[in-house]
């Protein structure tokens, strides 16, 4: 989608870390901005710095549950009613949690599939309707570098985000199939600096992280801290390189360019079929 001046972007986790950076960007370049998320709260502070930073964008914010299905259509009805279209849509929202794959709780797997996993499938199910019948349309989901090389004590995280480059590729194939004139744009960023590394701070009660804490969960979750922390591009930079790639009409975006080896290192691993891929050999 070359033009983007005038047009209406759709961001899930708008209230935080990337999503606010996309809508920041989204307003920059011209865009009227409906946010959804869970934290209403993180998505006023999304739109006083819209307002800050540009003159008379229009950024509407919604109480948002992407994992479920019926708070996705609601949403998109608002959005409809209130914007009349829907242009660009980021299956942004996301969250993470730690340790070993045996050592997770239903609950566990319920929260984080939910709302990385799920809540792209409900985004794809309420939005691309209404983008088919407009005509026009472009999709961007936030996977990970997790969608193509898996890391220790992340199983679950690496699980959900597989799934979104499975769903991103497919959808793609899907809408050419369908001869629709929708982009899709799947992106696939190493860590970067935002307050993922603690997720559980918007996790819903009823999927409570009752487990005790392991010794090691507690040492995946410190790495996390760490990793996140000191991601070196900045979530603004990532934020940009999307939307010159929704211009751009471009599929997969790797802002951090290193993961592109891991994913030919990987794709090595799999011709050699004798030893399971791990992503810090060699380093
Ligand atoms: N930060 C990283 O290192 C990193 C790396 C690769 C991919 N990502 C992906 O980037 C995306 C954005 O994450 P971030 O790093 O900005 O984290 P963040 O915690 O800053 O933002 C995530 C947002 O999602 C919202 N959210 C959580 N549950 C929700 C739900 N059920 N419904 C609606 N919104 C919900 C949160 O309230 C928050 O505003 C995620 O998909 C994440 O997996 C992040």
């Amino acid at each position: 989608m070359k033009v983007l001046r005038d047009r209406v972007a759709v961001i899930t986790g708008g209230g935080s870390g990337l999503g606010r950076e996309l809508a920041l960007e989204c307003a920059r370049r011209g865009m009227s901005v409906a946010l959804g998320d869970v934290d209403e709260a993180g998505m006023e502070e999304t739109r006083h710095r819209i307002q800050a930073a540009t003159q008379g964008v229009a950024c509407a914010t919604y109480a948002l549950d992407v994992s479920r299905l019926p708070s996705m259509e609601a949403f998109a009805d608002a959005v409809m009613t209130r914007f009349g279209a829907v242009h660009v849509l980021f299956n942004n929202a996301g969250v993470a949690v730690n340790g070993p794959l045996w050592e997770y709780t239903v609950a566990d797997w319920q929260w984080v599939l939910g709302v990385n996993l799920y809540g792209v499938a409900w985004g794809i199910k309420a939005f691309v309707p209404r983008m088919l019948t407009q005509g026009e349309g472009h999709v961007v989901n936030t996977a990970s570098a997790a969608g193509w090389v898996n890391a220790p004590g992340s199983g679950i995280y690496n699980t959900s985000k597989c799934g979104v480059v499975a769903m991103s590729e497919t959808l793609a194939l899907d809408l050419r199939d369908a001869q629709a004139t929708i982009g899709v744009t799947v992106v696939s960023p190493a860590f970067f600096p935002t307050p993922i590394a603690n997720s559980g701070r918007n996790r819903p009660v009823e999927l409570a992280d009752t487990a005790p804490m392991s010794e090691a969960r507690r040492r995946r979750s410190d790495e996390l801290q760490y990793a996140v922390a000191h991601g070196r591009i900045p979530a603004d930079t990532i934020a940009s390189v999307t939307l010159d790639a929704v211009q751009a009409d471009q599929f997969y975006v790797f802002p951090h360019r290193a993961i592109k080896d891991l994913v030919r290192a990987r794709a090595e691993a799999v011709q050699e079929e004798q030893t399971v891929f791990d992503t810090l050999a060699g380093r």
